[in-house]
């Protein structure tokens, strides 16, 4: 293991004695409210790309030969898939959404990075924490079912409002992931449970992650703890996709520890992803 994750993986665990202890909901969102949010702030802003074919670009690099229209055909996939938009449709009173709400707005970023970077990079092994809804699995099992190839993994504890850093409660009568259409389910085994009891041993089972999603608790100290464990088990080239990376400094600290950019869409300046570097590098 080269030495910065070593550090930075060291610095993590003494800050997160507590996941040891008992756990108790942070008061707040854990937003750090001080001079270094605001500068991680204007980071953001700086570093968001308002074309989204030039910001998977800088995700995975110039080999791919992203354009505009291969990005443009890829999202059209997401809008012609019939069971997906049936499932939200159905739904929509429950999630305050229809299908066409979607797929515009703040949740483009999220079609970027977890359906077309998905259909790019042509993963083996997807994990995801954080799954409520279900819209984000449904997003990475389209992207599978398209490959055909790949298996999601997701880790979820079932929303409840005001803990867990939530403000949604799954509704009663409705299971995790109730988007997630029947037939795209073959790729996926939903881990029912705390991210800090299940993460480690699915890693140790999986051994490499091509695609690791952040989305359970945005707390900095989970969300640091979450990078840290998953960052030895991306191949190079793997990614790492956060959503909620404004919530705290955690993504920009784990970036600038790690040498890795952060890319991020102009739709959603809260949700960002960084490669693991492909040629020798001390953070690789
Ligand atoms: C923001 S939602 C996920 C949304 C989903 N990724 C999407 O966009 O469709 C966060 C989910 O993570 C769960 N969660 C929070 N902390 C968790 C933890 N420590 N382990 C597992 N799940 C957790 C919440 O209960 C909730 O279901």
């Amino acid at each position: 293991m080269d030495m910065t994750l070593a550090r930075a993986q060291r610095a993590v665990r003494r800050s997160a004695r507590s996941l040891t202890r008992p756990w108790r909901p942070a008061a707040s969102n854990g937003a750090e409210p001080d001079r270094r949010m605001a500068q991680w702030a204007d980071v953001r802003r700086r570093q968001a790309m308002a074309d989204p074919a030039r910001c998977l670009e800088r995700l995975l690099g110039p080999k791919r030969g992203i354009t505009p229209a291969m990005v443009q055909e890829l999202f059209d996939e997401v809008a012609a898939c019939d069971s997906l938009r049936r499932s939200v449709e159905r739904y929509k009173d429950v999630i305050g959404k229809d299908f066409q709400a979607k797929l515009s707005g703040v949740v483009v970023a999220a079609i970027l990075f977890n359906y077309v970077a998905t259909r790019i990079v042509r993963p083996e092994v997807v994990v995801e924490t954080g799954c409520a809804t279900g819209w984000t699995s449904a997003l990475f099992l389209l992207a599978l079912r398209q490959n055909g190839k790949g298996h999601l993994y997701t880790i979820d504890l079932p929303a409840v409002s005001g803990e867990l850093s939530m403000d949604w409660t799954l509704p009663a009568g409705l299971e995790t992931g109730f988007l997630a259409p029947e037939e795209l389910r073959d790729r996926w085994t939903l881990i029912i449970g705390d991210a800090r009891a299940e993460l480690m041993p699915l890693l140790a089972k999986v051994r490499q992650v091509d695609i690791f999603y952040h989305d359970s608790d945005h707390t900095y100290q989970h969300m640091m703890w979450e990078y840290t464990s998953v960052w030895p088990h991306l191949p190079p080239g793997g990614l790492l996709v956060s959503d909620d990376i404004g919530w705290n400094t955690a993504a920009w600290d784990f970036s600038r520890a790690m040498s890795r950019p952060l890319a991020i869409h102009g739709s959603n300046l809260n949700f960002g992803a960084m490669a693991k570097a492909v040629g020798p590098s001390p953070a690789a």
